[in-house]
C-alpha cells in the first residue's frame, strides 16, 4: 500500500512537466522513516490527550463504556449531521432471530440522505437546526412514524453529532467546527440541546437518546456482529478515530465523578469510548511536512492553525490541494494554456470523489476523465495534461492515505501490540481505490445500538 504502482501512461510528459511532477512527488511524499517519526509523535499525543486538555489532539471523552452484547434490540431513529449530508434513518435491531442467516441482518435500515445546501455550512443556528428539524419531520410523516408513536411513547433519537465536542452521554458541547463549517457563536453552546428544542418546537414525538460521534458509532455498529472491533475509523469528509480505553488510563478524569459510579445493578465501569478527535494531530507543527499548497488551504480556511492532521489527509481537502497545484501550473504557462480557468479557480470545486474517479478510469483514453473534466469544469486538456492529473491524483491520495494509516498503526501500538478489527467508515474509505483496502463496515445502525445500550442502562428497556 503507498508503493508507485505500475502505470499505463496515455501520453510521456514533457521533460519540463516530467520534471515538475517529480519535484511534487518529492514534496508530497512521505518516507518510511518519517511515517515511523509521525507514528511515535501520534503516540505520544494520545497519552498527553489522556492525561490534560488544550495541549494536543482532544481525546474526547464518550461516556460510553461498553461494547454492545450482541443482544440489543428495539426500533429507532438516528440523525446523522456530518460534513455533506444529513442522514435521517429508521433502524430495527432485531438481535438473534433464527429466521435470519447472515450477521449483517441483525439490523434493518430504512434511510434518506439529505445533501446540505452549501450556505448551511455558513448560516446561523437558528437556520441550521431548523433545517435538520424540517427534514426529520418531512422522514417522520413520509414514514407514518408521526402516528405511529406519540408523546407519551416517543420514539427514542440517537443523534450523530461529528465534530469535537465536549460531553455527557446526552449533551454536546462545540468545541471547534471542523469541516468547513462556520457558523458564528455556535462554539461553546450545546448543539444536541439546541437541536432537541427545534424538534420539540414541531411537537414530535421523539426522545434523544444519546448524541455520538461517527467514530464511535463506527466502532459500535461493528463491534455488534464482530466482538473482535477494535477501532472505528472515518476516512471521509474529515478523518479521525475512536477506541476503548481503561479508565484507569485517563487521568484526565475525576475518578470520583459520580457518573463513574456503580448505581442500582449496574457495576462501576471500568473503560470509556475515546473519540481521538485526531484530525487536530499536530496542530502545533513538530512532525508533519506542509507543502505550500498545505499552508495556503489552512490560512485561507475559516480556522487557520486547526486541524493541522485533517487538511492534509482527509477528502474536504484532497480535490482542494489537487486544484491549487493545477493552478499553480496554470498560472506558470505550464499547463491549460489559452483556457478558460474560471472554474478552476473556484475554491472547494473539485471534490474526492473528482479524484477517485480519475483514479478508477480505465478506459484507454480516460475518457471518463476527460468528460468530467469539461463538465464540471468547462476544461479540455490534453492527453499530457490528463497524463499529469492522473499522476497527481495519486501523488495526493497516497500521501493521504499513508498518513491515515499513522493514525490508526498509533492506536494499535498504544498499550502493546493489540490485534483485531478496524472498522473504517466514509465517503473516502468507501469510494477512493487508495483507502478502501482498510474499509468494511458501515456506522449506520451504531448510533442506535448505543441508544440501546444507554436505554438499557437507565433502566428503560
Ligand atoms: C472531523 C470531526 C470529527 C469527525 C471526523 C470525521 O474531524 O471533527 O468529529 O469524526 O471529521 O467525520
Amino acid at each position: 500500500w503507498g508503493q508507485q504502482p505500475e502505470l499505463n501512461a496515455i501520453a510521456d510528459l514533457s521533460p519540463e512537466l516530467e520534471k515538475e511532477l517529480e519535484g511534487l512527488d518529492g514534496e508530497f511524499w512521505v518516507s518510511r522513516e518519517k511515517l515511523k517519526e509521525i507514528v511515535g509523535r501520534f503516540r505520544e499525543e494520545l497519552e498527553e490527550g489522556l492525561r490534560e486538555n488544550g495541549k494536543s489532539i482532544p481525546m474526547n471523552l464518550s461516556w460510553v463504556h461498553d461494547m454492545p452484547s450482541g443482544k440489543e434490540k428495539s426500533a429507532f431513529l438516528t440523525l446523522n449531521l456530518g460534513g455533506t449530508n444529513l442522514r435521517v434513518c429508521n433502524v430495527t435491531l432485531h438481535e438473534d432471530e433464527p429466521d435470519l442467516e447472515t450477521p449483517d441482518t441483525k439490523s434493518s435500515l430504512d434511510q434518506e440522505q439529505y445533501k446540505l445546501p452549501d450556505h448551511i455550512k455558513t448560516s446561523t443556528a437558528e437556520e441550521l437546526w431548523t433545517y435538520v428539524a424540517e427534514k426529520v419531520q418531512d422522514f417522520l410523516q413520509d414514514r407514518g412514524l408521526d402516528t405511529t408513536y406519540s408523546k407519551e411513547d416517543p420514539m427514542p433519537v440517537g443523534f450523530t453529532f461529528s465534530y469535537p465536542v465536549t460531553r455527557n452521554i446526552d449533551h454536546a458541547v462545540l468545541q471547534t467546527w471542523t469541516k468547513g463549517f462556520d457558523i458564528k457563536g455556535e462554539e461553546g453552546q450545546d448543539a444536541a440541546a439546541q437541536l432537541r428544542q427545534k424538534l420539540e418546537e414541531r411537537d414530535l414525538p421523539l426522545a434523544m437518546v444519546c448524541v455520538i460521534n461517527n467514530t464511535i458509532g463506527a466502532m459500535i455498529a461493528s463491534a455488534y456482529n464482530d466482538p473482535s472491533t477494535i477501532i472505528g475509523a472515518i476516512f471521509g469528509t474529515g478523518c479521525n478515530a475512536a477506541y476503548m480505553v481503561p479508565l484507569s488510563s485517563i487521568t484526565k478524569i475525576d475518578q470520583n465523578d459520580p457518573r463513574l459510579q456503580a448505581s442500582g445493578n449496574k457495576p462501576k465501569p471500568n473503560k470509556m469510548a475515546i473519540n481521538c478527535e485526531f484530525g487536530a494531530f499536530d496542530n502545533t507543527h513538530r512532525v508533519l511536512t506542509r507543502t505550500k499548497y498545505d499552508k495556503q488551504i489552512d490560512e485561507e480556511s475559516p480556522r487557520p492553525g486547526e486541524q493541522a492532521f485533517e487538511r492534509l489527509s482527509a477528502g474536504l481537502y484532497l480535490g482542494e490541494i489537487f486544484r491549487l497545484v493545477l493552478v499553480d501550473l496554470a498560472d506558470r504557462g505550464l499547463v491549460l494554456t489559452n483556457q478558460d480557468t474560471d472554474k478552476l479557480r473556484t475554491p472547494y470545486t473539485i471534490d474526492t470523489g473528482f479524484l477517485s474517479q480519475i483514479e478508477d478510469d480505465e478506459s484507454r483514453h480516460l475518457t471518463t476523465t476527460r468528460t468530467m473534466f469539461k463538465e464540471s469544469l468547462n476544461l479540455s486538456p490534453n492527453d499530457q495534461e490528463l497524463e499529469l492529473s492522473r499522476r497527481l491524483a495519486e501523488i495526493i491520495a497516497v500521501r493521504g492515505a499513508r498518513l491515515c494509516a499513522c493514525g490508526i498503526a498509533a492506536i494499535c501500538r498504544q498499550g502493546g501490540n493489540r490485534e483485531g478489527h478496524v472498522a473504517a467508515d466514509g465517503s473516502v474509505a468507501n469510494k477512493h481505490p487508495k483507502f478502501k483496502r482498510s474499509a468494511d463496515d458501515g456506522s449506520g445502525v451504531g448510533c442506535a445500538i448505543i441508544a440501546a445500550m444507554e436505554m438499557e442502562r437507565r433502566g428503560r428497556a
